[in-house]
C-alpha cells in the first residue's frame, strides 16, 4: 500500500484495559483486508495490558494514560481525550475498556464511539455478566456492540450474537464462547461505520439510512 493510500485511511483509535483479543480482531481484519481501516493508536489505562504487546507487534504506537494518575475521573477522561483527539480519530473503538466515563467525554465523541459488551443487552449492563447468567440458569447468552450513550451500557445496540448456555457451562467457557462470536462481530460493525453505513441520529442507529429497528442479529 503506497503512502497516499494509507493517510487516506478512516483512524481508528482503540482503547483497551486488558488482554487485546478483540483488538487483535480487528487488526487481523484489516491485515487480511477484509477491513478498510487503519488503526493510529492503541491506549490502555494499565500499563500491563497484553494488549499493548499486541499493538506494539502490529507496529501500533501503544500508549498508556494510567488512571490511577489522576486526581479525579474527570481529569482523566480530559487527558485521554487529548491523547485520543491527538491521532485525529474517526471512531474511537472501546474493546474491554473497563472505565465508566463522564459524560462530558462521552458527548465529546458521540456517534463515533464503540463499545463491546459481553451480554445480550438490555440484560446484564455491568461486569461478572457471565457468572451472572449463570447464577440466573438462563439459556442463552451473548455479546452487543453499542453506540456509546453517557447511560452505562445503555446506547443503541447495533449488532448482537447469541451463545447457548450448557448445563456444564462455568463463568470461563461461557466467556470463551461468547468471545469467538466477540471476534466475529467486532470488526464487522467498525466496516459497517468506516464505510459509512451506520450513523447514530439522536438515540437511533441508521444502517444504510434506515432506521434499525432491533439489533442485527449474527447467527
Ligand atoms: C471482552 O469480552 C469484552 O466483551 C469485555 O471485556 C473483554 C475484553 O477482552 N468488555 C466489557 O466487559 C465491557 N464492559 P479483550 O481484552 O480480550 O478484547
Amino acid at each position: 500500500m503506497s503512502i497516499d493510500e494509507s493517510t487516506a485511511l478512516p483512524r481508528l483509535v482503540v482503547l483497551i484495559s486488558g488482554s487485546g483479543s478483540n483488538l487483535q480482531s480487528i487488526i487481523d481484519a484489516i491485515r487480511a483486508q477484509r477491513l478498510q481501516a487503519q488503526i493510529v493508536a492503541v491506549i490502555s489505562n494499565k500499563a500491563d495490558a497484553y494488549g499493548l504487546q499486541r499493538a506494539s507487534n502490529a507496529v501500533i504506537p501503544a500508549i498508556t494514560v494510567d488512571h490511577k494518575g489522576f486526581a479525579s475521573r474527570a481529569e482523566f477522561d480530559q487527558a485521554l481525550q487529548q491523547q485520543i483527539d491527538s491521532y485525529q480519530p474517526d471512531l474511537v473503538v472501546l474493546a474491554g475498556f473497563m472505565r465508566i466515563l463522564t459524560p462530558d467525554f462521552v458527548r465529546h465523541y458521540t456517534g463515533r464511539m464503540l463499545n463491546i459488551h459481553p451480554s445480550l443487552l438490555p440484560l446484564y449492563k455491568g461486569i461478572h455478566t457471565h457468572q451472572r447468567v449463570l447464577d440466573d440458569k438462563a439459556k442463552e447468552h451473548g455479546v452487543s456492540i453499542h453506540f456509546v450513550t453517557p447511560e452505562l451500557d445503555g446506547g443503541p445496540v447495533i449488532m448482537q450474537a447469541k451463545v447457548p448456555v450448557l448445563p456444564s457451562d462455568t463463568a470461563k467457557s461461557l466467556a470463551q464462547r461468547v468471545q469467538a462470536q466477540e471476534h466475529v462481530i467486532y470488526p464487522r460493525v467498525v466496516k459497517w461505520f468506516v464505510e459509512g453505513r451506520l450513523k447514530l441520529e439522536g438515540n437511533q442507529v441508521m444502517l444504510d439510512g434506515n432506521v434499525l429497528k432491533r439489533p442485527a442479529l449474527h447467527l
